[in-house]
């Protein structure tokens, strides 16, 4: 052997390893920069000896030139579907037939594993290299996807370890992640091009280009749950151990497959994925129960092109089509104007849905969405119910488009689209009864004043009657009038008077925020309140440059702030509440923060779900250390403090090569003395 192409043998087996750790394990070994290295060395090395260069080279991922189309390729063993169970009848039903075949009483052992939602594909190893990969097409012959699946790097192109059969046929779901997906989509949308409607069309889209090239790009990944043909060698006797053998051959498994005892184990592992289902970062529609077993396998054999011995549970649909028959267009507290589909009630997410947002009409244009059209709505986890797209085909003749109101629907003032924004308001501000009800919800509310007892239904009642009409309405309410109100007693009148009495005494970041000014979220609020040293007068005076110096403030919030301010209304508002009813605040001495505190100098991003405290109680920690908390990453920004389903701040902290803290980072932080 050469000393080349020993070189070229161990940079191979290393970036195979690197591969492995970082696909299949989810755990980088090698910094990027060092894996570039090593990758850049074996291409040069096999461009100066291209008789060196074999197929199972990771430079090898990607072939030349595309296919005119897919060759059929006949599996060796057919490629099955699964019957479904949908309640835990259905599964006991399920069970009691596999014991009844089994002619045995006691208990099943199940391997439960996520079904995932991609396309199925079957990968064959020859002597432990690919050679074929395959879609399913009608379960007996699908069509070949080798060049595509080749370019999957969670797929080995050369399996390593022990004892491998001379053939190997895996069998795998192919899928994008969300992660990916929205990545796909934002490029998509840069780019003007259609976006993806869900992952799992994403996915299948990609797999099937005829040029792999493009397939390259696209983020594929895999998860390997079964077998086909295998020959010239064994597989432990048990689906479990199975997995766990794919797994030390190099292949990607699912980390949340468990071995179950019985229908009661079964039950419990679908409540805990169902549980999950919303954090994990790729679609499952269900869970896929296989008697552990293989002597038991082929004992119960098939039925209709499914196995006896294995079953598919079903979660609720998150996706259901339905009608649309009409169209309402809600108004928010800044004015935004919402159009939200009227829908005829289905049950999807495990509820009945009869309303879900169009959010503008940019969004009502793009999807085409008209009044008569059949839709499929989408409700995921918490999300709100949404249009995902039209069923064209189902359009019937009568179908009508739906036109953005000339007029406000709550207070008939005009409605105004400013160009090149997708968002369509009302221009009435406080005269809209809508706006004024959301601007005192807001302004109420326990990060804002914090009014107690001022809730939602209340504030609806005090506009409707008309004895508010802005923020300062609030203050000159009087028992009388209150305790006139439906629902309203003597004593709860006096509370509220109390509380709203007790709001007077204020934090002037806190009043700030709850003024409502469009995208001054708390962070901002803080942050302004600490620049403009707790002095409205400041604030009011300050210009966009100015306003642009301030932590957190960018062009756009600044504007909105200029442009809050310019309004006479508003100032006339600050007046009365601070002038006249005396709203006021204290100036804290060291301006809010300790600023001698270890963390003096230091800017903080709080995102994600914290476990021992709230986003709140994190940033008056930071805070007390002197430290700052701003809501958007820059380069300037210290660390990123990510908690649980941290989302595209982790990504942008990533980008930017901000550190990030975990909880317990960010917990011994606040302690040190
Ligand atoms: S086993 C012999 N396991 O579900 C059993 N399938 O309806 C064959 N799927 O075409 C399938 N996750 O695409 C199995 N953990 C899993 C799965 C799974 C997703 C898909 C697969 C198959 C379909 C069957």
């Amino acid at each position: 052997m050469t000393s080349d192409s020993k070189r070229i043998d161990d940079l191979r087996a290393q970036i195979r390893k690197h591969d492995y750790s970082y696909y299949v394990l989810d755990d980088p070994s090698v910094p990027d920069a060092e894996y570039d290295r090593l990758m850049r060395e074996l291409i040069a090395l096999e461009t100066q000896s291209p008789e060196l260069i074999t197929s199972d080279s990771p430079t090898q991922r990607v072939a030349g030139s595309p296919l005119e189309s897919f060759k059929q390729v006949k599996h060796a063993v057919p490629m099955l579907s699964l019957s479904n169970v949908f309640s835990l009848e259905e599964l006991e039903a399920f069970d009691k037939r596999v014991k009844d075949r089994l002619d045995n009483n006691e208990r099943i052992d199940y391997n439960a594993e996520p079904k995932l939602d991609g396309l199925a594909v079957s990968i064959r190893y020859e002597h432990g290299l690919l050679v074929q990969a395959a879609t399913r097409g009608d379960g007996n012959t699908g069509e070949d996807i080798t060049e595509n699946v080749r370019t999957i790097r969670s797929v080995p192109l050369k399996l390593k370890g022990k004892n491998i059969p001379r053939q190997l046929e895996v069998r795998g779901e192919v899928f994008i992640s969300k992660k990916g997906f929205a990545q796909m989509n934002q490029d998509a949308r840069k780019n003007e091009q259609k976006e993806f409607v869900n992952p799992r069309n994403a996915a299948a889209g990609s797999l099937r280009q005829l040029d792999a090239r493009l397939t390259a790009k696209r983020p594929l990944e895999i998860f390997c749950y079964g077998v086909g043909l295998v020959e010239g060698g064994g597989l432990p006797n048990d689906h479990n151990a199975m997995l766990k053998q794919l797994k030390q051959w190099g292949l990607r498994v699912c980390p949340l497959v468990e071995l179950v005892k019985g229908v009661q184990g079964c039950w419990k592992f679908y409540e805990k994925i169902q549980q999950l289902r919303e954090q994990l970062d790729y679609e499952i529609d269900g869970i896929v129960y296989k008697v552990n077993l293989k002597q038991y396998q082929d004992e119960l054999g098939f039925v209709s092109r499914a196995p006896r011995w294995a079953t598919a549970h079903k979660f609720p649909a998150q996706e259901e089509i339905t009608l649309v028959n009409g169209i309402e267009f809600q108004v928010g507290r800044t004015g935004a104007i919402t159009p939200v589909a009227k829908l005829e009630p289905v049950f999807v997410g495990g509820v009945t849905v009869s309303n879900a947002t169009l959010h503008n009409m940019d969004e009502v244009e793009r999807k085409d969405v008209r009044i008569g059209d059949t839709v499929i709505v989408r409700r995921a986890g918490d999300v709100i119910p949404e249009v995902v797209k039209v069923v064209l085909e189902r359009r019937s003749k009568g179908a009508r488009k739906i036109k953005l109101p000339k007029k406000c629907p709550e207070c008939a003032n005009e409605i105004v689209r400013v160009e090149d924004e997708a968002v369509a308001r009302c221009i009435a501000e406080f005269s809209c009864p809508a706006q004024c009800k959301g601007a005192l919800k807001h302004y109420a509310s326990r990060k804002a004043m914090d009014i107690e007892g001022l809730g939602d239904k209340l504030v609806d009642q005090l506009v409707e009657a008309k004895l508010v009409k802005d923020l300062s309405d609030l203050y000159r309410l009087d028992e009388d009038t209150l305790s006139n109100l439906e629902r309203m007693g003597k004593k709860s009148a006096q509370n509220l008077l109390q509380a709203i009495e007790k709001s007077k005494q204020a934090n002037f970041a806190k009043f700030l925020f709850g003024l409502g000014i469009r995208e001054v979220g708390e962070a901002t609020a803080i942050a302004l309140a600490e620049y403009f040293e707790y002095d409205m007068k400041k604030l009011m005076a300050a210009d966009e440059e100015t306003l642009q110096q301030v932590s957190d403030v960018g062009p756009i919030v600044a504007k909105n702030i200029v442009q809050y301010f310019s309004h006479e209304a508003n100032i006339r508002l600050i007046h009365s509440l601070c002038d006249e009813i005396g709203i006021s605040w204290d100036v804290p001495e060291s301006s809010g923060t300790d600023s001698a505190g270890i963390l003096s100098g230091n800017t903080y991003v709080l995102t994600g779900t914290l476990a021992s405290m709230t986003r709140d109680q994190a940033a008056q920690a930071i805070r007390a250390k002197g430290g700052k908390v701003v809501s958007s990453i820059s380069k300037n920004t210290t660390a990123l403090v990510a908690g649980e389903k941290a989302g595209s701040k982790l990504q942008k902290a990533e980008k930017l090569a901000v550190p990030v803290l975990s909880e317990q980072d960010l917990i011994a932080l606040v302690n040190v003395e």
